[in-house]
């Protein structure tokens, strides 16, 4: 029979974790998960279904509604004050905000730079469009944070944009003011486009996020969502500010890919973005507690080095033990415990192992337990 499939189509693989989630028996411990396991707060909740019944459930405009826009502009004021509803797009999720960059961007044979471990869709997106990724590391002996020499030498003419993602998946390392501020340098000396992925930016745990966003380079598209934040994953909602120029090419293909964002469900995110208390800071307190539990446990194991995350919500330990992060994984799922391979984000994450604390702290116990098991009958190299 014919092979439908287009070549871009075959260049793609099937995500790693995906995998993994498809082999779990039920009644595992699932630390595998990039998904926090609270619910959207009840004003947002009674605002998506009153959004529904009062009929709300047409097209909207392909940039979001306006309201949402200005409150999200609004909101990133902290970063740069001349944002307005112009630089902002509302998306299906930050998935389809990056999509919707790297088409509206990149072109065939352009060269892109993405973190190498880095969260998953961005060299599918770039292969997708035709285009190249090229990996910048992101170290443990770095605290996970990007090299701006290392960039500089990966930069050639071919070179159109950087992906960066503050707080990180699967590291949790967070870009420091200093490090934003030389890679945007670079940015600007080489005629780049910054893509910056801040979806986590609201979980951090000691200081403060520094955003991409802030200065005066305009080529730069910020890259947010709903998702983590407001615990709201299946709502599909996230958003993008840019230049108005870029905003208007953006929007060009946002309106051939999806015609515009899911109409109730911006009513509700409007109404979770007015909360007088959205339970932000209650729950990066909650996720602090299983950060500590979890980070303690995993130093106790021989073998183990794993940092303290000060964003998102993965611990991302190394490991000095005789195998692949792959087989390591498949013997913790038989032991009842789902986590990701660290080599399941790039080659850069083997030797790591990624476990997400969006789980109760009781099941992050149980899961450290079969960790410390399994991790005893592996030899060390
Ligand atoms: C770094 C990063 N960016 C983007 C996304 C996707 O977010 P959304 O649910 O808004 O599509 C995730 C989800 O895990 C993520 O970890």
């Amino acid at each position: 029979m014919r092979d439908w499939a287009a070549a871009r189509t075959k260049r793609l693989e099937i995500s790693g974790i995906r995998k993994m989630f498809e082999l779990a028996k039920p009644g595992t411990i699932n630390l595998g998960i990039g998904e926090l396991d609270f619910e959207p707060i009840d004003e947002a909740k009674q605002a998506l279904s009153k959004a529904v019944n009062e009929g709300h459930n047409g097209y909207g405009p392909t940039k979001g509604m306006p309201e949402l826009r200005d409150s999200i502009a609004e909101s990133l004021h902290i970063n740069r004050k001349d944002v307005t509803r112009e630089n902002v797009m509302i998306t299906a999720g930050a998935t389809q905000g990056l999509l919707v960059s790297a088409m509206a961007l990149f072109d065939h044979g352009d060269e892109i730079l993405i973190p190498d471990p880095g969260f998953v869709l961005y060299s599918p997106h770039a292969i997708m469009c035709g285009a190249f990724p090229v990996k910048y590391s992101l170290k443990q002996e770095h605290a996970f944070v990007p090299q701006p020499d290392e960039i500089l030498e990966l930069i050639n003419t071919r070179t159109k944009a950087i992906i960066l993602n503050t707080p990180n998946n699967p590291t949790s390392g967070v870009i420091d003011k200093d490090t934003i501020r030389a890679i945007r340098d670079i940015a600007i000396d080489h005629d780049l486009v910054i893509i910056s992925d801040e979806v986590y930016d609201k979980i951090v745990y000691d200081g403060k996020h520094y955003s991409f966003l802030n200065g005066d380079y305009d080529n730069v598209v910020y890259i947010n969502s709903f998702s983590k934040s407001f615990a709201m994953t299946g709502w599909r909602v996230g958003y993008m500010a840019s230049s108005e120029e870029l905003i208007k090419d953006l929007s060009k293909i946002q309106y051939y890919n999806i015609a515009c964002p899911p109409t109730p469900l911006q009513y509700a995110c409007q109404k979770a973005m007015e909360a007088p208390d959205n339970k932000i800071d209650e729950r990066v307190n909650i996720l602090r507690k299983r950060r500590d539990v979890i980070v303690d446990r995993i130093n106790k194991i021989d073998g183990f080095t794993c940092l303290k995350p000060n964003g998102a919500f993965y611990a991302f330990p190394s490991f000095d033990h005789d195998i692949l992060g792959m087989d390591f994984a498949m013997k913790l799922l038989e032991a009842g415990m789902i986590c990701a391979p660290g080599s399941a984000f790039g080659s850069g994450g083997e030797g790591h192992l990624r476990f997400s604390y969006a789980n109760t702290i009781e099941n992050i116990e149980k899961g450290m337990d079969i960790l410390e098991q399994v991790a005893g009958t592996i030899p060390m190299k």
